[in-house]
């Protein structure tokens, strides 16, 4: 009988990541059903990111060493278009309380084939365990989906519901969570 084998889940870093961006992205676009055009297109971003304050990421790989899964982020900071947006839409306040000294989670995605095996709540877990920041905010489609159901059951609350990112026609949740 085959026993089904755990993943391995590392943590990852920025030259890893750069020199690993097609098989990243390529999960990136099976995960969320992009179109090549839109894989192709987000490379130089995926690459600039590498390089911002505060990055870190998490990678897990299927027992033949196979990339199956990913996770990053960095230090949200003003001037970041995800920053600037999200700032203007929670108010000083709201801003102040929830976006300084705060980790981004900017990409987070698991092969289709391999979804719902405990591949992403590991990913996330040992990525939001090795990172100092006190809080983390993510944004993700404001709809029933597996990474919504994933981010409630580990207590990620709403900072915004229905919010609009220019350029884009889906409504957007904004989640955040205090770590410390
Ligand atoms: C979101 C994502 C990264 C989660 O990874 P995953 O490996 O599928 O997640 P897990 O197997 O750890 O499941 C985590 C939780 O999701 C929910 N979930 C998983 N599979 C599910 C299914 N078939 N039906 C309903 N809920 C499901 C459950 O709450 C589950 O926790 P539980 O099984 O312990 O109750 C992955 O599904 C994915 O890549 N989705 C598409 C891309 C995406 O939306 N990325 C996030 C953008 S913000």
């Amino acid at each position: 009988m085959t026993q089904l084998q755990p993943a391995r889940i590392l943590r990852v870093d920025p030259v890893w990541m750069r020199e690993h961006l097609r098989e990243v992205l390529e999960i990136y676009g099976a995960a969320m059903g992009y179109p090549d055009s839109v894989v192709d297109a987000r490379y130089g971003h995926a690459a600039s990111h590498t390089t911002r304050i505060g990055f870190e990421a998490v990678a897990a790989f299927d027992p033949a060493d196979v990339l199956t899964g990913f996770g990053y982020g960095y230090t949200t900071r003003p001037g970041q278009w995800w920053y600037d947006q999200v700032a203007d839409a929670l108010g000083r306040t709201r801003s102040r309380e929830w976006l300084r000294d705060t980790f981004e989670l900017s990409e987070f995605h698991v092969r289709p084939d391999q979804q719902g095996m405990g591949i992403g709540r590991t990913l996330l877990r040992t990525l939001l365990g090795g990172i100092s920041h006190p809080r983390v905010v993510l944004s993700t489609p404001d709809s029933d989906t597996r990474a919504f159901r994933l981010y409630r059951s580990e207590r990620f609350v709403d900072l915004l519901r229905g919010h609009y990112f220019p350029g884009d026609a889906r409504p957007f949740a904004v989640l955040g969570m205090t770590l410390r």
